[in-house]
């Protein structure tokens, strides 16, 4: 955990209202942000350890009382206080997107089975004075019934889920001519069964609260739309394949529902995570030669993806973000 200056915490709390009053703009805005951003960023992350990274979705500055407040993205004041789910997120592109939510003010209920990867970085949200909360789950999304105790402890604990982001994924190196059964299931229960089972249970709980502005997010992968000749990406990218057809699907069924719920998905190309590692997992080296050739995305340029949805006004339905690395081939 790095400490926390005395500039950071007197800046960052935002007490923007609903709709961002009583703020004004500082004049000097360009520098002033970018000496926010050299505050924020660079800093060692708790749920990659020995990594820096740029912990911060930029936000805007305003000034407050005679003082610089770090103050929600335009469009997303009407997330403020509102909770989001956050699968997967112990770590990667997960724990970018709970962060940058939690830094725009809302309740992110963040759940894996690492869930002490979460509890830090929920310390780490609160040190810094971000205005939102983490509050961490330990669940196992491959297990039905943990995912139904933590949407009915969601429930009775803070109400419900107004927004679903569908994150925790996994490949595992089993082919199509001699892969496992288990490695297959693995990789079908969290990519599939969980993020179908998760959505179920978040458009039920909007239902039931008359929640009619929600968002579920699915982070699918630009495996979701071609198949790249790597034989132990076939069966990953079959299960992403699935999540472009229940986004559509889930698109579809809202509609026909009348709600103004809202389906989107993200489809990042290679993004630099503990993802290769656990693919390939008995041989590091090959993992760590995946990042290497090219420029990766960061998990914090998906996380600004799902904020940048996430703000658009609710008559805008995004339905895909296709991005990839600007040195990517395939
Ligand atoms: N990295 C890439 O290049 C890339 C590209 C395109 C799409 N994606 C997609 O992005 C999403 C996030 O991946 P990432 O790159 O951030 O990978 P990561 O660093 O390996 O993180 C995966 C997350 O999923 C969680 N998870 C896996 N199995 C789980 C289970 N059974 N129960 C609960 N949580 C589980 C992990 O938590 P625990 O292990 O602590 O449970 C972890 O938080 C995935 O859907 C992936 O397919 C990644």
């Amino acid at each position: 955990m790095w400490p926390i200056s005395e500039e950071r915490r007197v800046e960052s709390r935002s007490e923007a209202g609903p709709n961002g009053g009583g703020h004004r703009r500082v004049s000097d805005g360009g520098r002033s942000a970018a000496a926010a951003s050299a505050v924020l960023r660079d800093r060692p992350s708790c749920c990659d350890p020995g990594r820096s990274s740029a912990i911060s979705v930029p936000s805007s500055l305003c000034e407050v009382g005679g003082r610089l407040r770090i103050v929600a993205r335009a469009g997303m004041e009407r997330w403020r206080d509102r909770l989001a789910l956050v699968t997967g997120a112990s770590g990667g592109i997960g724990a970018a997107v709970a962060r940058a939510l939690v830094q725009q003010g809302l309740k992110v209920v963040g759940c894996a089975r690492t869930v002490g990867n979460i509890e830090e970085l929920a310390a780490e949200c609160k040190s810094a004075g971000y205005p939102g909360t983490l509050i961490p789950y330990r669940c196992d999304l491959s297990n039905e019934e943990d995912i139904l105790s933590m949407f009915s402890a969601v429930r009775s604990q803070h109400s419900g889920v107004d927004i679903c982001i569908n994150n925790a994924g996994l490949a595992r190196p089993d082919t199509l001519l001699s892969g496992s059964t288990s490695g297959w299931k693995d990789m079908f229960n969290v990519n599939v069964l969980a993020l179908s089972i998760c959505t179920r249970e978040a458009y039920q709980s909007m239902k039931e609260r008359k929640v009619d502005d929600g968002h579920i997010i699915n982070i699918n992968s630009m495996s979701g739309h071609r198949v790249v000749p790597q034989s132990v990406t076939h069966f990953y990218s079959a299960t992403k394949y699935a999540v472009t057809a229940l986004t559509e699907g889930l698109r579809q069924e809202l509609r026909e529902a009348q709600t103004h719920i809202r389906a989107t998905c993200i489809s990042p190309g290679l993004v630099e995570t503990q993802f290769a590692f656990k693919l390939h997992d008995k041989d590091p080296e090959k993992a760590a030669a995946t990042y290497e050739h090219i420029k990766c995305l960061k998990p914090e340029d998906v996380a600004e993806a799902v904020i940048y949805v996430l703000s658009t006004p609710p008559h805008v339905q995004i339905g895909d973000i296709q991005m990839r690395p600007t040195e990517q081939v395939t």
